[in-house]
């Protein structure tokens, strides 16, 4: 589906970005992949990891029509993964998250739109579901701009989306605290241990991503299912890994934290059609005003849940220890952390 095409990922020097990017390169046979995003440092070091021909960068922000619009000249593919995605700051900043991840996303389907693009699809996450925060909030209006554009009678662009939970060893995630609080000998932290988290690779997330792009139809959203566990049991399976002893420490509920991870509402469940290791969410209201005032659909009933990391199928300890064991990171810290053993033996 790439070969000789245009692909314009924005925020491609994120983990997103680094790791579509390899795979499509390696993959596939693009005729250009555009890197959009603001920070040179990152897409210099980028450019040096790769030293690829067929990947082109530009600097630039989202928030900046003009500029993506110029950006988005003789593009096919869109991959929208600029965001602000972290929790507090776009807590304490509002209006930043609401620039970037809702004006952003406009402007990047208004280009999109304005050239033609063949198909869209923009990446949203499960704080976007019944969101508590202004990260999630904003994710969840990105969300319906996408749909609002799908339903435009004048759209001649494919747009769809894929929501997916916390990435394992994503920036600023439970594991690579882990790994750090265990390297520094002090008690591994947990809010709450009843707390259930999907346990999502990268490499799956990025499977999900390109499956939408080539399957997904005008106003689909993909959910990949994926296996859950308590972070007691998380926890639990790193010490275990790591030989480890450092005990576990209950800090309490932290701001803008949820139990359970949801991926699917109960009310979105009515529409999903699900297969093996996705669920596709359809939009099925078009500009119809009929369908919001006066009229149902006969067959659709209310489900009693959605998709959540509590209803997932839920791992024990030892499946957990295995998952954690196929993750390249993991892997590169175990290798160090055993290298340093004999000398932490011999200091005990
Ligand atoms: N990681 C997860 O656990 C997770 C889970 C669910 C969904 N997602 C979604 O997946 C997408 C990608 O996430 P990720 O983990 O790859 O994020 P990331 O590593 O933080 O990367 C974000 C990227 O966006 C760029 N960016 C930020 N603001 C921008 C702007 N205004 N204009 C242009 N580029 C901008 C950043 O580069 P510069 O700073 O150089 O601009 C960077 O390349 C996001 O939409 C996120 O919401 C992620």
């Amino acid at each position: 589906m790439f070969d000789r095409k245009t692909l314009l990922v924005t925020g491609g020097t994120g983990s997103f970005g680094h790791n579509f990017i390899r795979l499509a390169l390696s993959q596939h046979d693009p005729e250009r992949i555009i890197v959009y995003s603001r920070d040179e440092k990152k897409q210099h070091d980028m450019r040096l990891k790769y030293q690829d021909e067929r990947l082109s960068f530009v600097i630039g922000n989202v928030r900046d029509r003009n500029h993506i619009m110029e950006a988005m000249r003789g593009v096919h593919y869109v991959f929208h993964a600029a965001a602000l995605k972290q929790v507090p700051s776009c807590e304490f900043f509002p209006m930043e998250a609401v620039q970037t991840n809702v004006i952003g996303t406009h402007h990047v389907l208004e280009a999109a739109e304005h050239h033609g693009v063949e198909k869209v699809v923009v990446l949203s996450t499960d704080k976007a579901v019944y969101p508590i925060n202004a990260m999630g909030q904003t994710k969840a209006l990105m969300e319906k701009i996408t749909l609002a554009r799908s339903q435009s009678p004048q759209s001649t662009v494919t747009y769809c989306g894929v929501r997916y939970g916390n990435v394992m060893y994503s920036r600023g995630s439970v594991i690579p605290l882990f790994v750090d609080q265990i390297k520094s000998g002090k008690p591994l932290t947990l809010t709450d241990p009843d707390m259930t988290r999907l346990l999502l690779p990268l490499s799956e997330a990025v499977r999900l991503v390109t499956f939408a792009m080539q399957h997904g139809e005008q106003g689909d959203f993909f959910v990949r299912k994926a296996t859950a566990a308590t972070v007691r049991d998380l926890a639990q399976a790193m010490l275990n890994i790591f030989d480890a002893d450092n005990g576990i420490e209950i800090i309490g509920v932290r701001a803008g934290e949820k139990l359970h991870e949801m991926l699917v509402t109960a009310e979105e469940f009515t529409r999903a059609q699900e297969f093996e290791e996705y669920y596709r969410i359809s939009c099925k209201h078009d500009r119809n005003y009929e369908q919001f005032f006066t009229r149902g659909i006969e067959s659709a009933k209310f489900a009693s849940e959605g998709y959540t990391s509590e209803n997932a199928r839920q791992l024990s300890v030892r499946e957990v220890e295995q998952l954690l064991l196929g993750l390249p990171q993991i892997q590169d810290e175990l290798t160090q952390w055993q290298s340093r053993r004999p000398a932490r033996k011999q200091a005990a």
